[in-house]
């Protein structure tokens, strides 16, 4: 039979491209779908568990790390709504919404109604599924490169719609760091949060590590090799502890996951009987201790101050910024008559 001849009409999609994203889909491996197969997803195809396979001769322990990943993210959400008063979430690196499991927004709406959260991810699989099955009036969906920062994202208009800028947000990079790779800049993405986090905000994050150099290589460049827009790689125990390095950790700080009691029956396979594994998985939980330019925005907003002279002075009068730490373009000796008035003394926590 002729097969048909390729549509050309505006709007419909050419036959050749359809095939090729289908052809896509089931012969290149995507880091979401190796990720749903260790969990115990179904969203998985026959490359993405060859590759998950592949992974595991060298990673023998790698569902277990995926289960002690996911657990800890969970956790972690529930505890900050519940312990620390977190209504808004900013998912960086979603991945695909879970089925068998409760997804970020599930969890903290759970306990606070009125929590919001917003899902990131660059992978067109991941948006698709996340459209259909976490938009919701307290979700949204945003399609960003983390490569490109925060900025968009924030800047984005579902996101500006959601988030409360006055209002802390809980950041989560689970499981998506070691996708990234050092030209991405994962180090950079982390040390930009204090500054642009509202005050009292904090950040979740997971990542694959290892002490031995050489598996971890041999693992990152299998990982690189078969998924789809590539893999960062493992990172030393050191590299990650240095990413974190800025930020104000809760207890127990930065803690190798897989020393915990198992979370939950991970998958067990003969080649787990292989040998200990040379990777683990680490987490922490961060406080985003707000910058002083976090913090003289927050001041500024609470005089409605709009130009950097009245922002560096509302700074001082609450005492959050030091007179000598203002910007020199601030010219203190223009300040309005109006806000010098109205400034409450420093120390006043108004
Ligand atoms: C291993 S999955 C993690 C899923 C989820 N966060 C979890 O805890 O299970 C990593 C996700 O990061 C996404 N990702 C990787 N690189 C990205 C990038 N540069 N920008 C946005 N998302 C990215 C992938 O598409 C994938 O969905």
């Amino acid at each position: 039979m002729t097969p048909p001849a390729p549509a050309t009409t505006a709007g419909t999609p050419d036959r050749t491209t359809v095939d090729q994203v289908i052809e896509g889909l089931l012969t290149q491996a995507r880091s979401c779908r190796v990720t749903d197969y260790f969990i115990g997803g179904s969203d998985s195809f026959r490359v993405d568990r060859a590759t998950a396979l592949a992974f595991m001769r060298l990673v023998s322990n790698a569902p277990d790390l995926a289960f002690h990943a996911r657990a800890f993210t969970e956790h972690s959400v529930g505890a900050l709504v519940r312990e620390h008063g977190i209504r808004q979430f900013v998912d960086l690196g979603c991945g695909l919404p879970l089925h068998s499991r409760r997804n970020v927004h599930e969890i903290a709406q759970a306990i606070a109604a009125d929590s919001t959260t917003v899902y990131v991810d660059n992978d067109p699989l991941v948006l698709n599924h996340a459209r259909l099955y976490l938009r919701t009036d307290q979700t949204a969906v945003v399609e960003a490169d983390l490569a490109d920062g925060l900025h968009p994202i924030l800047e984005h208009p579902k996101a500006r719609a959601l988030l409360d800028p006055d209002r802390p947000v809980a950041v989560l990079l689970c499981s998506t760091l070691e996708t990234l790779p050092d030209e991405a800049l994962p180090a950079a993405l982390l040390a930009d949060l204090p500054s642009l986090m509202p005050a009292g905000s904090f950040v979740v994050l997971t990542h694959l590590a290892s002490a031995d150099e050489h598996a971890a290589d041999r693992a990152s460049a299998l990982m690189r090799q078969q998924i789809l827009g590539g893999w960062g790689r493992i990172r030393s125990h050191n590299e990650v502890a240095a990413l974190v390095a800025g930020l104000s950790l809760l207890e127990p700080g930065l803690t190798d996951l897989s020393t915990l009691p198992p979370p939950a029956p991970a998958v067990r396979t003969a080649l787990r009987e292989t040998g200990p594994s040379p990777v683990t998985v680490l987490g922490a939980v961060a406080r985003l201790d707000p910058s002083p330019a976090t913090r003289r925005r927050a001041a500024a907003r609470a005089f409605g101050a709009h130009n950097a002279a009245q922002l560096g002075y509302a700074a001082v009068a609450t005492g959050t910024v030091q007179l000598d730490a203002i910007h020199p373009a601030c010219p203190r000796l223009t300040l309005p008559d109006a806000l010098i008035k109205t400034a409450p003394p420093a120390g006043d926590p108004r």
